[in-house]
């Protein structure tokens, strides 16, 4: 039976925390036995509060039944684990899951796979020392509107990209309520809109497109000691005109995402949760997405994942260590052009 454990009990902490007891039940397969978080009041269960992507229940959870901790290192110590989820501030995560590699866990951690590139190559390199498995929380990957879009690129049917806009932002939970010790908005945890948020396209763009030749970002720091809270980029490339832009901002306004992608034979649309596909002379239509993935939701599919290539002896080959230290090296361009306000070319 495999055993896994869950570090970080937050806003999408509790998200996971939901899905890997519900994939415990479902699954039968591992065992959900341990959750550390450093704030002990949120062991207690009772903080069950509603968040971005856990629009759920308000109601406190029974944590009787798992081993609690409130230190990572002892939690390492004292459990015999075979995997282990982060969830917790983003500079935490490859520290912590350079430790539990080393330790001999699989990890699954979070987005941004790093808080700079130095971080993301030691998380990749003690990958590849220890041939445990690294799993990265680029839940686009697992998206079915966004698996959609990469099937139609991949396979050509409406022809070539000619240009594509992502967009993602809203006045969010963590700007109006600052998260643990706030530091989301600090640009050296956090990073800002563009590390915390927008690595979500700009990892998309580059599963779609591969890298550019360089990229030209224009950012603007909205909350103090942050970083590009608000920001957009173009992404050059030969034949297409492709850009994404990110506002964590935009007071009142909801939180939300999508996509326009003009191709030569349709345009795909991607707007507050509903696919739509426009062709010439034609009605526009909502693919059939239901068969793309196992799970309506992209969290759970990504964990059922990586629990199953656990449990199957298989590689990661979605949202790997290695997709997700380019996905860094890409936002670090970005960031590095938003300070110069000029293209930086990426070899
Ligand atoms: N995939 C997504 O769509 C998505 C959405 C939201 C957040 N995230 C990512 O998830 C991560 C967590 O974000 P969040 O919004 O849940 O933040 P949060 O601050 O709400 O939660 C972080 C949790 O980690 C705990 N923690 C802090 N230091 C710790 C330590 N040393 N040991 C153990 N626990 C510690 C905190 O007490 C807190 O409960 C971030 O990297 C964020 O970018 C991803």
């Amino acid at each position: 039976m495999l055993k896994g454990a869950l570090t970080g009990i937050g806003r999408l902490g509790r998200l996971h925390f939901k899905n890997l007891n519900m994939l415990s039940e479902l699954r039968k397969d591992f065992e959900f036995v341990a959750v550390c978080d450093i704030d002990e009041a949120k062991l207690s269960g009772a903080h069950f509060a509603r968040s971005n992507v856990d629009s759920g229940d308000q109601k406190a959870f029974d944590m009787s039944r798992y081993h609690l901790y409130t230190d990572f290192d002892e939690m390492l110590e004292k459990e015999d684990l075979d995997f282990v989820v982060l969830a917790v501030p983003t500079d935490l995560h490859a520290p912590f899951a350079v430790k539990a590699m080393e330790k001999g866990l699989n990890v699954f951690s979070e987005k941004p796979m790093a808080h700079n590139i130095e971080w993301a190559t030691k998380m990749v390199e003690a990958q590849k020392r220890t041939g445990k498995k690294l799993m990265v929380g680029q839940c686009l990957r697992f998206w079915r509107e966004y698996l959609y879009l990469k099937q139609v690129v991949e396979s050509g049917v409406y022809g070539k990209v000619n240009s594509a806009h992502f967009w993602r932002g809203g006045y969010q939970d963590h700007v109006a309520n600052p998260s643990y010790q706030g530091w989301i908005l600090k640009k050296e945890r956090g990073g800002g809109g563009l590390y915390d948020q927008h690595v979500h396209d700009a990892d998309l763009i580059l599963w779609l497109f591969g890298f550019p030749n360089g990229v030209f970002t224009q950012g603007k720091t909205v909350f103090e000691g942050s970083a590009d809270d608000v920001m957009l980029t173009t992404y050059l490339y030969p034949g297409m005109v492709i850009t994404a832009r990110d506002d964590t901002a935009c007071k009142g306004f909801p939180f939300s995402y999508g996509y326009e992608v003009g191709l030569e034979l349709a345009t795909l649309y991607f707007s507050n949760g509903k696919l739509q596909v426009w062709e010439e002379h034609k009605e526009p239509f909502s693919p059939d997405l239901s068969g793309l993935t196992k799970f309506q939701s992209a969290y759970e599919s990504e964990l059922d994942y990586f629990i199953d290539a656990q449990i199957n002896g298989t590689e990661i080959a979605r949202a790997t260590g290695e997709q997700a230290r380019d996905t860094i090296r890409l936002i670090e361009a970005e960031a590095k052009s938003s300070a110069l306000t000029q293209i930086v070319t990426i070899d």
